[in-house]
């Protein structure tokens, strides 16, 4: 089958992707962006952020001439009859909101240069009530010579798995405005979106299609379910501390139960990164807004139970050293998760900078995250390689599961550091290997 055309509005990590993704299913996609540098990096084949295989599939589909980048919105709206926004939705300054006004600017710009029929399928992660909002937004700025159907097309894909969540979803959820007429069952962004996405449902991918309010509702939830079962196991550990249980054999022992699985069971330093934390916050918001506030304040304690992870390691960290003065400590990883370089709302970054606004000498090493993470706490010491980050240390906390910090011998970490002590905030370290190598572990909700 022909690839169709198509545009993809915002080249973050969540456009870039899906531009790229879509040629590679066979597409001509047009990528724009308002950021000129972004799009100049983009065209010439660099991915201005760490995403592994993004790169390769960039490079492809530039060098075919499948895949095209423009600061143009005239561009765009001659380009394709078939457009995608993937624009951010950040928590709005001094509140929990999502600042929507990324969206609306997208629809703004390109809706008044549209000519013929077209389709917008949104993907950002919005608050429900906002495709309704942009498609009345939208007949207002539109030609007459032109029509218009926003659909929500919302998206999944976890930062160090793009690609592959891009290309082969778990499933493609589609909300599409109710049809009123008895004879026509099938909108024409349903139509389309088929087309689009022909590949992964000749391969069986589940399809749900429904009103634009469940589409909007269904990304948030998935986030904030997400978010509630790492919050559940690390609130169980808070308890596992006290009685000196061990919380990663209890989730391992949960779960076998296939209701529970053990996927999102690891306890630890907690969640960070530009969607869980933002998510629940904004769906409070819009519960609230709604008027269901207390339907969603359990979320509030999800929140809460995230953050005094955090501090938990300080705490941990203060009555392992005595106090925190002076003290050189050093964090293993910047990124808010391994295979990433986005240190957004990163639990391993506010550890680090509460350890030096505490008084500590504080050293940070990551493989991929620091130059953005010197852009957000430039006071840190930060190390230029892993020997580095541990020599002479009194206390090294692992902050960021990298493969590389998982990997580490104790043995030649051992000779590095001034004293053998360890904080493993994410429970992944083989501990009899290193109570070998004569290391003293500390864990969250465990003792070892
Ligand atoms: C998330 C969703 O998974 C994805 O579907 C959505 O589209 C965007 O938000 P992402 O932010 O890339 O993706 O990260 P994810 O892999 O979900 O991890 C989120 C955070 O939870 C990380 O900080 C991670 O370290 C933490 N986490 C995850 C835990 O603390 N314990 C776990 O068991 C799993």
């Amino acid at each position: 089958m022909a690839g169709m055309r198509m545009t993809v509005i915002g080249t973050g990590y969540l456009g870039a992707t899906h531009a790229a993704c879509m040629a590679e299913l066979g597409h001509e996609v047009l990528g724009i962006d308002v950021d000129q540098t972004k799009i100049d990096a983009l065209k010439a084949g660099k991915v201005p952020f760490f995403e592994p295989g993004l790169p390769e599939v960039l490079e492809r589909n530039l060098a075919n001439g499948r895949l095209c980048f423009t600061t143009d919105y005239k561009e765009a709206a001659e380009f394709a009859n078939v457009h995608f926004i993937g624009v951010g939705t950040p928590q709005q300054r001094g509140s929990y909101a999502a600042d929507t006004t990324y969206v609306e600017a997208a629809v703004d710009s390109l809706v008044p240069h549209l000519q013929g029929d077209h389709v917008i399928f949104g993907k950002s992660t919005v608050p429900v009530g906002t495709a309704q909002a942009l498609q009345e937004r939208a007949n207002k700025l539109i030609s007459a010579s032109a029509s218009l159907e926003i659909a929500w097309n919302p998206e999944f894909l976890r930062e160090g798995y793009a690609v592959n969540d891009t290309i082969t979803p778990d499933r493609i959820v589609l909300g599409v405005r109710s049809t009123n007429s008895t004879n026509s069952t099938e909108t024409r962004a349903e139509e389309i979106a088929r087309e689009v996405y022909a590949t992964p449902l000749a391969d069986g991918t589940p399809f749900i299609v429904t009103d634009l309010q469940t589409a909007e509702l269904v990304k948030v939830s998935a986030n904030a379910f997400l978010a509630t079962k790492i919050s559940f196991i690390n609130a169980v550990s808070e308890v596992c501390e006290i009685v000196g249980a061990d919380v990663t054999q209890l989730a391992d022992a949960i779960g076998h139960d296939e209701r529970i699985g053990r996927k999102f069971l690891g306890a630890g330093l907690g969640f960070g990164g530009g969607c869980l934390p933002k998510d629940i916050r904004a769906f409070m918001a819009r519960a609230g807004e709604l008027g269901a506030d207390q339907a969603l304040t359990f979320l509030r304690e999800v929140d809460a139970i995230n953050m005094r992870r955090r501090e938990r390691v300080v705490d941990l960290s203060r009555e392992i050293l005595g106090s925190l003065i002076g003290r050189r400590i050093t964090v293993l990883g910047a990124a808010f998760k391994p295979n990433s370089d986005d240190v957004r709302d990163s639990p391993a970054l506010a550890v680090a900078g509460q350890l030096n606004l505490a008084g500590a000498s504080v050293r940070v090493y990551d493989p991929e995250a620091m130059d953005n993470a010197r852009r957000v706490f430039p006071t840190l010491d930060y190390a230029d390689s892993l020997d580095d980050a541990l020599a002479d240390a009194e206390l090294v906390i692992l902050a960021t599961e990298w493969d590389e910090f998982r990997q580490l011998d104790p043995e030649h970490a051992g000779q590095l550091v001034e004293s053998k002590t360890l904080i493993d905030a994410r429970n992944v370290l083989p501990v009899p290997a290193w109570h070998s190598a004569g290391w003293e572990l500390h864990a969250l909700g465990r003792s070892l």
